[in-house]
């Protein structure tokens, strides 16, 4: 079972289960975890899933659509990444979310 702890601005943090076959930002919406908006409801036009992501191992590269909306981050690290382009794979090791002070 694969965990995620998702890490507020402030330090609060929050472990649950994921579910394989749900991204990061449906799961943190599934648990109520707050600090992604997702105004696109995942189509990787809006950016306000943007988060932070420490996993061991490798996680499939953004493709040119989610790279253009990191692009638009002014807090964008090495890191980024929209919650909602990342889905949960049977095996998948433990993963780290990080949420940025605020979405836009
Ligand atoms: S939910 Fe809109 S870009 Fe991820």
């Amino acid at each position: 079972m694969t965990v995620i702890t998702y890490i507020q601005h402030d330090g609060s943090e929050r472990m649950v289960d994921a579910d394989a076959g749900l991204s990061l930002m449906e799961t943190a919406l599934k648990h109520d975890i707050p600090g992604i908006d997702a105004d696109c409801g995942g189509g990787a036009i809006c950016g306000t899933c943007h988060c932070f992501v420490e996993v061991s191992g490798e996680l499939p590269a953004p493709d040119p659509q989610e790279t253009a909306m990191l692009g638009l981050r002014p807090d964008r690290a090495e890191n980024s990444r929209l919650a909602c382009q990342i889905v949960i794979s049977a095996g998948m090791s433990d993963v780290t979310v990080r949420l940025p002070e605020f979405q836009m």
